[in-house]
């Protein structure tokens, strides 16, 4: 019998501040029409001073395994994707899973940068039809508020923080995951770059003076060569599901620039009303993005059981991933209000208020 791999459960958390295009206008020298018309981003949420990666990632893990209806002891295994962890040691997972009482579970991150968590699902998928899992809880996170040069109007203005999670099971029933495509080009490792801080440029007072332990990007040529990349390994990954683009019913693609999704969408012919997009709210949430646009997608009722659904994103590195999946669930099994962040139906105002 074949094992398939499901997602089964889905969540998402942002924090609940938000920093609009006009308060950074206060602090670098932009402007809310600069930045709309270049990016697509109207604003984005930023942690608290007590929210961290594993604090982000909990809470979305948490409604991924509420709408799952798996409980933390069965995970077997988290793939954690981030380029904004609590520490270069140990990894967040780790963390992670200490905080949901995933007693039973192995845990690692995954570092392939804004690709993180489609890489990651391409390993959850590995993992679980080789038969070694069965139930692998997949997350996307960055807190990347923490690795800004807040003095950079470039990169500044582009990023944001947030966290997704899936949970993927084993299951003899269709569907699932079916096709991927996986890419990296080091040669383009200075494109998008933390220089310092790391084996090759360890951390100096001078490093730290220098703000050279934030992201640095070259943009102009990051957004050509991801503009090629999105549309060749969107291609690949449903070519290798033995699909064709007109079978595709939902693109999800990573939020990096909504230019760079509607440039890609031309390529492939793709219907922008089949696009789903949520770049305005959250900026750029790297590993986040996917799994946000994911959760918010299936929330606002755009994908259901039967559709094939094709994720796309593209990194630092250069990295690039692409996979297939069709989905399984029933979309009401979490319910998410269209574009408002929700805690299993409860909209998180609600929360807030009972907690206080
Ligand atoms: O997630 C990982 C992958 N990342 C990406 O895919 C990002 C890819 N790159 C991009 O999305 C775009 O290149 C950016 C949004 C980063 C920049 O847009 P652009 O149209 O490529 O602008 P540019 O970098 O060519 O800069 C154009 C001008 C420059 O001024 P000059 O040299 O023409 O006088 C910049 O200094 O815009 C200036 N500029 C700004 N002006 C106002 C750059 N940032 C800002 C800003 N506000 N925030």
């Amino acid at each position: 019998m074949t094992t398939n791999a499901l997602i089964t459960g889905w969540g998402m958390y942002v924090p609940s501040r938000v920093m609009t295009n006009d308060d950074l206008a206060k602090i670098v020298d932009t402007s809310d029409e600069w930045i709309v018309s270049r990016t697509g981003i109207h604003e984005r949420r930023i942690a608290a001073d007590d929210e961290t990666t594993t604090t982000l990632s909990v809470n979305a893990s948490r409604d991924a395994l509420a709408v799952a209806g798996v409980e933390p002891g069965e995970v077997d295994l988290i793939v954690l994707g981030t380029c904004s962890p609590d520490y270069p040691l140990p990894a967040t997972s780790t963390t992670v899973a200490r905080d949901l009482g995933a007693t039973n579970a192995a845990a690692f991150d995954l570092q392939a940068a804004c690709s993180g968590f489609v890489y990651a699902m391409a390993t959850a998928n590995a993992f679980v039809r080789s038969g070694m899992y069965r139930n692998v809880l997949v997350i996307g996170v960055e807190v990347l508020s923490r690795f800004m040069n807040w003095k950079d109007r470039n990169t500044c203005v582009l990023f944001g923080d947030g966290a997704g999670a899936v949970l993927v099971q084993a299951s003899d029933r269709p569907g699932g995951m079916s096709g991927f495509h996986l890419f990296a080009d080091g040669t383009g490792f200075e494109g998008i770059i933390v220089p310092a801080g790391g084996s090759a440029c360890p951390a100096t007072p001078q490093t730290v003076a220098d703000g050279l332990h934030t992201v640095h990007m070259a943009g102009r040529d990051v957004y050509k060569y991801a503009t090629r990349q999105l549309a060749e390994s969107a291609l690949a990954a449903v070519r290798d599901a033995g699909l064709t683009m007109d079978d595709i019913d939902q693109f999800v693609f990573h939020q990096a620039n909504l230019r760079i999704i509607e440039n890609v969408a031309k390529q492939l012919d793709m219907p922008m009303e089949k696009t789903y997009i949520n770049i305005e709210k959250y900026g750029n949430t790297s590993a986040a993005s996917v799994p946000m646009a994911l959760v918010e997608a299936v929330a606002a009722g755009r994908i259901k059981p039967g559709d094939q659904v094709l994720m796309v994103a593209f990194g630092a590195g250069f990295t690039a991933a692409a996979a297939v999946v069709e989905w399984t669930a029933d979309p009401a099994r979490a319910f998410l209000a269209p574009g408002s962040q929700t805690r299993l139906g409860r909209p998180q105002r609600q929360l807030e208020e009972a907690a206080v």
